[in-house]
């Protein structure tokens, strides 16, 4: 009798726990750099429309501002704000480090620069399971005390089958066993800045795009990986049309730069630091400088942009109206660049687009468009683990969220069945 009261008692903990934790899926995370929401429409893409029809896609998702890479890739990975990661630009100024060190490019690995938020793979780690990265900004540095499992330095001449074969052994392999993998690509942003978002060739770097989705596709079923992952298709920011000839803002034309600015950088917006003691005459000369150009104090700055909180954002914030490139001088008015981003992340053409497919993701799904920090917590919960403190919410996910994992339903079903049967034994020992 005693033995049997603690077999009941074990089953009935194991499916109490087995309740408790929810999904425990593997997740895949691509980004394919500056892709358009829509893009797609631009060309036939059978292969996201496979994905599409077999998991849940958005017509778009709200990136986070200011719409350039490192940022809005920080924020899918952290779930954070720009102001709370405080990876606020490509280019950043952080007026508490010593010269050189206050000066951020994209190379810049120093871990003070990144601590600001925790990305996924560190949240992983901490949570006991195994991260890989296939190229992503911050993946090259040590954060919060961890770096993935496998990370590689940035080289853009790895072919991106390479590293879908590498993505796929790592999620396959028991060798590796890893549960969160990551994989770039920096199209079709390279092709849609050459030539703008409007060309031939971004259509046709489309098309590239899809056949590489598809070659995903191919090799995720013969490694029988759609039973155990779930794999996320979305992007950092979109592209819109520019042309340095005919739409400058020549910053020169208001100021004396070298004279008056500390810091600044120039493109689509310009964080400017100016000499002590000319705040104010920066301020004015630009703010009735250009009717498509507004500068704001740090102050002023809209708090929909959640971009403010954060000393590298410095005093003073221009932006420029879509399709409007601040410049500094009339050497750049020859620039053949023809796309950009960075812009208003309210603009449509700044949002990316969102597929999801897997396990846990219901199909054939349209999902309301929702906020590109809602994917931290989405690939927490798939993964069954706690997410650290970020902006986004499940509220706007779990929509297509299917929580079946741990055998699930058939789980569950035995869970039951071995209840019931084990009552009925001590019911009739009575
Ligand atoms: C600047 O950063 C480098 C590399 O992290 C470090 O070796 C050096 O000590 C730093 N310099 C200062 C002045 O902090
Ligand atoms: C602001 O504009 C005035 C008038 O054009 C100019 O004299 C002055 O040098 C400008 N200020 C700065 C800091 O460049
Ligand atoms: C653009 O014009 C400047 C002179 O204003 C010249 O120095 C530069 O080489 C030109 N660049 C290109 C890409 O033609
Ligand atoms: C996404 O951004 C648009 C403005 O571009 C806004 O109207 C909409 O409410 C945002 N969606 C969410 C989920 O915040
Ligand atoms: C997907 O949903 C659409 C309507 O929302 C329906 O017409 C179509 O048959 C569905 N496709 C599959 C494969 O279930
Ligand atoms: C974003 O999340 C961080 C971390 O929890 C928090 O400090 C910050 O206040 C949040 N921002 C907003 C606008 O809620």
């Amino acid at each position: 009798m005693m033995a049997l009261k603690f077999i009941i008692i074990i089953i009935s903990i194991q499916c109490l726990v087995s309740y408790v934790s929810g999904i425990k899926s593997k997740v895949l995370l691509i980004s394919m750099d500056g892709f358009r929401w829509d893009y797609i429409q631009k060309a036939s893409t059978p292969n996201f429309d496979e994905f599409a029809a077999m998991g849940t896609k958005a017509d778009y998702i709200n990136n986070t501002f200011v719409t350039k890479t490192f940022p809005c890739h920080y924020s899918i990975a952290t779930g954070l704000y720009e102001e709370s990661h405080g990876i606020v630009a490509n280019q950043m100024f952080d007026p508490s480090y010593p010269i050189p060190n206050n000066t951020f490019n994209m190379k810049t690995k120093d871990t003070e620069w990144w601590d600001g938020g925790e990305p996924i793979w560190v949240t992983a780690r901490k949570n006991g399971l195994k991260s890989a990265v296939y190229f992503w900004p911050g993946s090259e540095t040590k954060i919060r005390g961890y770096r993935p499992n496998i990370w590689f330095p940035y080289d853009e001449s790895v072919s991106f089958e390479h590293r879908i074969n590498t993505v796929v052994s790592w999620l396959s392999d028991d060798q590796y066993d890893i549960d969160l993998a990551l994989l770039y690509f920096h199209e079709p942003d390279a092709t849609g800045h050459k030539f703008g978002p409007d060309s031939n060739e971004v259509k046709n770097k489309v098309v590239d795009m899809d056949n590489v989705l598809g070659y995903l596709m191919r090799k995720m079923t013969s490694a029988k990986l759609w039973q155990t992952t779930n794999v996320i298709v979305t992007s950092d920011h979109g592209m819109t049309e520019i042309d340095y000839a005919t739409r400058h803002i020549d910053l020169s034309n208001y100021i004396d730069i070298d004279q008056s600015m500390t810091y600044k950088t120039y493109g689509p917006f310009s964080n400017i630091l100016t000499v002590d003691g000319l705040e104010d005459e920066v301020f004015n000369n630009l703010s009735k400088a250009h009717e498509h150009m507004k500068i704001y104090r740090k102050a002023d700055i809209p708090d929909h942009w959640h971009y403010k909180n954060n000393r590298r954002i410095l005093p003073l914030l221009a932006v420029a109206d879509e399709g409007w490139t601040i410049v500094k001088g009339p050497e750049d008015y020859n620039l053949t660049v023809k796309g950009a981003h960075g812009y208003d992340n309210r603009l449509q053409s700044m949002k990316p687009i969102f597929y999801a497919r897997g396990p846990n993701i219901r199909s054939n799904t349209t999902a309301f468009p929702f906020n590109s920090v809602d994917i931290y917590p989405l690939i927490c919960e798939l993964l069954g683990i706690t997410p650290a403190p970020n902006n986004g919410t499940l509220d706007n996910t779990n929509t297509f969220i299917i929580d079946n994992s741990t055998g699930s339903a058939s789980y569950t079903w035995s869970c039951s069945t071995l209840l019931t049967i084990c009552f009925i034994i001590v019911f009739l020992h009575f």
